[in-house]
């Protein structure tokens, strides 16, 4: 039974919502405020009408137009990734209390990006990422000192150093200046001491980087990757940086020297060091207890992998050790977490091990692996989808289990010793787009299970013993390579456009 009490509440609780719904509606844009965003309008070219609702009297409820719910006034404008072109006109600035303005993802035709910007002091995010817009930064924009996360990235702004360098941003949060064109020596950044994400990542920033940059303690998120950086980094370049999450350092022309018992001061989830030059396994790797991607791509390390590689904590899905010279065996990876294995092009020796159980991308072309590859077939391996296992030594017969692997999209087994027939059950896998088996000893036909494959788009079988094989014809748009002697018989199932 509902009592008459309970009905009053609902009934007066409804009477508050309906009065603070009326209250909401009642804020009404200031007039000022909504002149001056139509003059914005009006410089702007809106071919994809984004801006259509900005036209009835309460511009508080216009695309993109946030107004604060106590004074009124005009506190967002956020229109990115609305097809805007033309001209920012300087009416912006009779928005006294804007906050965040977001234009990014528009194209503002390679111009300057406006001084007047600078004088909207309140302003505490600036997003012009994706933009279009070029030249240098204009230097009124130091006067932002409110300005908590400014985001140029991806335009063609360029410069000697940047200007902003030269600005007391006290407050910024976070600076990404990545994909730009800057130039000239990586600045110093001790100016920026609140500095949580920091990007500059896709630049051609060069000489070595600021030992200050260890300085900045509250840092999370440190990219610096695709620079043309060079000399060393050491222990003091991360100093006081506790609370660093993220380093990506990859691909410049730096060197890590860093102490074999160095005990870092961060616990990072991601590392990229590709394309560093480390010499051997940073051990300081090994403290690192929350890491979830570790990429060591082309590091120049000469070195046996040591064993808490292999034993590292759950948190590890990404592991990226491909281009060096790394040596030794792989042990029994069954029961740890990892997605993706990249051990492609080092020396690792011995037998293919157990593969991470839940792995989707296996790669491990171009050592000296060796041996049978039937363990694979002990266990079902549901979630892969990629497998390279080509450039070894391996041999024997490839197993007839691959319903266990229905996902798979490529299999690489080329430039192996494998022999046999090929195995029936590739046709279980539905997804099969490439099949590469060139370079081997395989005899025998295709078999004709193939035809089950409705996604297969390349096989490449050159180099063995195996004739043509007629049920190509099912397959209706593939490139097929297989040996010579057959390619003049079968060169018209070339049909893909
Ligand atoms: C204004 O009020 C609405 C509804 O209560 C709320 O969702 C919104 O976050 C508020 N905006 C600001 C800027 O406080
Ligand atoms: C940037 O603007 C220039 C000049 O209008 C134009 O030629 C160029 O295509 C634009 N770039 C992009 C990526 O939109
Ligand atoms: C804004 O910055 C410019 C250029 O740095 C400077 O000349 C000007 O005095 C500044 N204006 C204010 C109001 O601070
Ligand atoms: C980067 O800067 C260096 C030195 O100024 C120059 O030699 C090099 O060509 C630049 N690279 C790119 C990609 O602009
Ligand atoms: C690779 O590391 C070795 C030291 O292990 C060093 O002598 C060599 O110069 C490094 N190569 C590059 C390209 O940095
Ligand atoms: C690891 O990450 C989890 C969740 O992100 C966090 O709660 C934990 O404190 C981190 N551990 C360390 C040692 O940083
Ligand atoms: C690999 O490890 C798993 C789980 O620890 C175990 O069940 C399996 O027998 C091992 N495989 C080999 C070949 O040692
Ligand atoms: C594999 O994935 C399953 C399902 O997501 C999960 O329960 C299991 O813990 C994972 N195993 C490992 C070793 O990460
Ligand atoms: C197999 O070896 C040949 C010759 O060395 C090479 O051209 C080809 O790219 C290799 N195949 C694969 C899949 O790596």
């Amino acid at each position: 039974m509902i009592s008459k009490k309970t009905i009053a509440i609902k009934f007066l609780l409804l009477l508050l919502l309906c009065v603070f719904a009326s209250g909401d509606a009642e804020v009404r844009c200031i007039e000022r405020e909504r002149e001056a965003l139509l003059s914005f309008k009006n410089g702007l070219i809106d071919d994809d009408s984004s801006l259509s609702s900005w036209r009835r009297d309460e511009c508080c409820e216009w695309h993109g137009v946030e107004c604060s719910n106590t004074t009124g006034h005009v506190i967002t404008l956020q229109c990115d990734n609305c097809g805007l072109q033309g001209e920012i006109g300087s009416s912006l600035l009779e928005l006294h209390h804007l906050i965040d303005l977001d234009l990014s993802m528009n194209d503002f035709g390679g111009i300057q990006i406006p001084g007047f910007i600078g004088s909207m002091k309140q302003l505490q995010h600036l997003f012009l990422s994706r933009s279009n817009f070029s030249g240098s930064i204009p230097p009124q924009l130091g006067n932002l000192t409110n300005l908590r996360s400014l985001d140029l990235s991806y335009n063609p702004l360029s410069l000697i150093s940047p200007f902003i360098f030269g600005f007391v941003f006290g407050s910024l949060e976070t600076m990404d200046l990545s994909y730009n064109q800057f130039t000239g020596l990586m600045p110093d950044l001790r100016a920026f001491p609140s500095l949580i994400n920091l990007d500059l990542s896709g630049n051609n920033f060069t000489g070595s980087i600021p030992v200050s940059i260890g300085q900045l303690s509250k840092l999370q998120v440190l990219d610096l990757s695709r620079n043309s950086l060079e000399g060393l980094v050491s222990e003091s370049h991360f100093s006081k940086l506790h609370k660093l999450k993220t380093l990506d350092l990859s691909f410049n022309s730096l060197i890590l020297d860093i102490a074999p018992d160095w005990s870092p001061p961060f616990q990072l989830n991601y590392i990229y060091l590709a394309g560093c030059s480390l010499g051997s396994f940073p051990k300081w790797i090994q403290t690192q207890m929350n890491l979830s991607h570790l990429d060591l791509r082309g590091a120049n390390i000469t070195d046996e992998a040591p064993r808490w590689l292999w034993n590292m904590p759950s948190s590890l899905h990404r592991l990226y050790l491909s281009d060096n010279q790394i040596s030794g065996t792989v042990p029994n990876l069954s029961s740890t977490s990892i997605k993706l294995i990249d051990l492609s092009y080092n020396q690792f020796s011995g037998h293919i091990p157990p593969f991470p159980i839940n792995a989707s991308i296996i790669l491990l072309s171009g050592n000296m692996l060796s041996g049978a590859i039937s363990s694979i077939c002990k266990t079902r391996k549901a979630s892969l989808n990629y497998l390279d296992l080509s450039n070894n030594q391996l041999e024997g017969e490839v197993p007839n289990c691959w319903e266990k692997m229905p996902k798979l999209y490529t299999l690489n087994l080329a430039n192996n010793s494998f022999s046999g027939e090929i195995p029936l059950s590739l046709g279980d896998i539905r997804d099969l787009t490439i099949l590469r088996m060139h370079g081997n000893h395989f005899s025998g036909e295709l078999p004709n299970s193939l035809r089950f494959c409705q996604r297969l788009r390349f096989i490449d079988v050159e180099g063995n013993k195996i004739p043509t094989w007629i049920g190509f014809v099912e397959i209706n748009c593939m490139e097929v390579f297989l040996p010579r002697y057959a390619i003049l018989l079968i060169f018209k199932f070339w049909i893909c456009p």
